[in-house]
């Protein structure tokens, strides 16, 4: 029997942007060196590394959104041409319409496909109840706290049943307990209808309490994955009870040990004004 193909596959990838004042050779400057990572159906994937080593980078290339400067992104085993269709994408910053009811942000993608407004009410209330918030449809954004507008983007990725989640630090501007909760959602979401997820974080808690399997980057420049690690830990997981399990622990000192070094070499690059 033939494997199954991977939901999401970068193959030797790189990533070049044109130099901006930057120490750099004629060609730019290259931000992601001939990385390969794959993503399995229903697998739930981190990748962490020090901040501006490549994240978003190889997120936006995963996505579609950014074009590799050479190798080939695949989805589900076909070369990717494009923005990727069959993933949802969940940012860092804030990208609901502020003019739009929490109602109307979660509904906004499925008329962008086309939908009547009718035909899209019934899907984006159930989602909203999904996400606990059946009762702020008709709130607007500045009316709800950054969790529940969190939970507003989740739902309005989630509307559109992508097979292929791409989450970039998406709670990483909530306070602790906040996070925990959404991230413990998060994971209950997904064990609902397991989709691939590739979520980016420089946190390396949030990646071993989460995941399936945790890829480190190397510090920029040319960033490259140096370790990866199956999380082998019980399913399913509290994020917050997790933390309190030898597993978690081990994993987290043996990951530990190869990350340090990276976080600290992109600390004094960043002071160096690399
Ligand atoms: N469009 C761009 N043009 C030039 N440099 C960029 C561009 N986007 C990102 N970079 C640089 O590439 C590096 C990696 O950025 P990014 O992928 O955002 O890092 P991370 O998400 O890990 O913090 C950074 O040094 C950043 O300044
Ligand atoms: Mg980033």
């Amino acid at each position: 029997m033939a494997a199954a193909p991977a939901a999401l596959e970068l193959r030797a990838v790189s990533c070049v942007f044109a130099a901006r004042g930057r120490k750099v050779g004629a060609d730019g400057y290259l931000v992601v060196d001939q990385t390969s990572l794959s993503v399995a159906q229903g697998e739930f994937v981190s990748v962490v590394g020090p901040t501006g080593c490549g994240k978003s980078t190889l997120l936006n290339i995963a996505a579609g959104l950014l074009s590799p400067s050479s190798g080939g992104v695949y989805v589900y085993g076909q070369a990717l041409d494009g923005v990727n269709r069959q993933a949802g994408y969940l940012f860092q910053a804030e990208a609901l319409m502020p003019w739009c009811s929490a109602l109307e942000n979660v509904m906004a993608g499925l008329l962008f496909r086309g939908a009547t407004r009718a035909s899209a009410r019934e899907p984006a209330l159930h989602w909203l109840r999904r996400v606990g918030l059946g009762g702020f449809a008709g709130s607007y954004p500045h009316e709800l706290s950054g969790g529940m507008r969190k939970r507003v983007a989740l739902a309005q990725m989630l509307i559109l049943e992508p097979d292929i989640l791409l989450m970039d630090e998406p709670f990483s501007a909530l306070d602790v307990q906040t996070r925990q909760l959404m991230e413990n959602e998060l994971l209950e979401l997904w064990s609902a209808k397991k989709k691939a997820v590739l979520f980016i974080t420089h946190d390396l808690d949030e990646a071993i309490a989460l995941s399936d399997r945790v890829i480190v980057l190397s510090a920029g420049p040319a960033t490259r994955p140096i370790g990866e690690f199956a999380i082998d830990l019980a399913r399913p997981r509290d994020v917050i009870a997790i933390r309190d399990d030898p597993g978690f622990a081990q994993l987290h000192a043996r990951i530990w040990q190869i990350m340090k070094d990276e976080v600290l070499k992109a600390h004094s690059r960043q002071m160096e004004g690399a």
